[in-house]
């Protein structure tokens, strides 16, 4: 099998594989294309919970981004978690620098235990920094709720918050889904063309550790590949459902899903 293209990651470590880096690299390498990191921080974790979070200095993030550009280069980027303001800036800064296209920002601000992410300084500056330089933006649902300062309860109110997502510069928003208590799941794609919604049954299941991350790689892997935004957001979509459908069930708490599902999937396009 040929690679297809090449994918720069900019996000933290999950010691536990099942979410950040690990399952970004896993994701993209399942979809036929190249892996490249740039670690933002280190976190100490298991499906359980995160224990600790060691941030990697910025100047030290933007050697590791630098080193790739100025060498490999990459096709489309996939940024999740920036703990700061100071990565932000230099983020920031690299987008413009580059010129980067493709540019898929995952606002991880809360990990699947609660746990804080990023403080609310650092929210500001990604919101006007960051979301006008993407190509699409994956907020979950609190996250909306935070970008937006809507309370969100229900399908219109993800489209309601999807449109003022869209209205603050991001090309496309892609509101997910998985935190609302109800049978179905709804994931709203909003584009400047048109609302679509997937909508979907939830699997009940516990194994839902690094859905996100693995749905915005997916997403930065289909737009490297020259896949259109509907078509990268239906591929990433069924990629990350049957994953989770066909999850291993490691660990006690929230577990990993089966990113090696794509080798299965006909007709994937993948
Ligand atoms: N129980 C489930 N069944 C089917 N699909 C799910 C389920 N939970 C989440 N998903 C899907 O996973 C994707 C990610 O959604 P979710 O809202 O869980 O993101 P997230 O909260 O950012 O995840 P993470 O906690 O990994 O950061 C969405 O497309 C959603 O539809
Ligand atoms: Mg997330």
């Amino acid at each position: 099998m040929k690679i297809k293209s090449k994918i720069l990651i900019i996000a933290g470590s999950d010691s536990s594989g099942g979410a950040g880096i690990q399952a970004d690299i896993k994701t993209v390498t399942a979809l036929g294309s190249y892996a490249m990191t740039a670690v933002t921080a280190v976190t100490a974790q298991n499906t359980k919970g995160v224990k600790k979070i060691t941030p990697i200095p910025t100047k030290n993030v933007q050697k590791q981004i630098t080193m790739i550009l100025d060498d490999i280069g990459a096709d489309s980027v996939k940024i999740g978690m920036l703990h700061n303001v100071s990565v932000i800036k230099c983020v920031y800064s690299i987008l413009k620098k580059y010129k980067l296209k493709n540019v898929v920002l995952d606002p991880v601000m809360i990990a699947k235990d609660g746990t804080k992410l990023i403080n609310s300084n650092s929210i500001a500056y990604l919101k006007k920094l960051l979301l006008p330089l993407s190509n699409l933006v994956t907020p979950n649902i609190p996250e909306a709720e935070v970008l937006t300062g809507y309370p969100i309860s229900n399908k219109d109110d993800m489209i309601r918050a999807a449109k003022k997502i869209l209205n603050m510069g991001s090309k496309n928003v892609l509101l997910k889904g998985g935190h609302l208590k109800s049978k179905m799941i709804f994931d709203i794609l909003a584009t400047k063309k048109e609302i679509k919604i997937f909508k979907k049954r939830k699997i009940r299941t516990k194994n839902t550790h690094g859905t996100g991350c693995t749905l915005s790689s997916a997403f930065a892997t289909c737009l490297s590949q020259k896949k259109n935004i509907v078509k990268s957001c239906k591929i990433s979509l069924r990629y990350v459902d049957k994953a989770i459908a066909s999850a291993p069930g490691y660990g006690k708490g929230f577990g990993p899903l089966n990113h090696l599902v794509s080798l299965n999937l006909k007709n994937s396009n993948v």
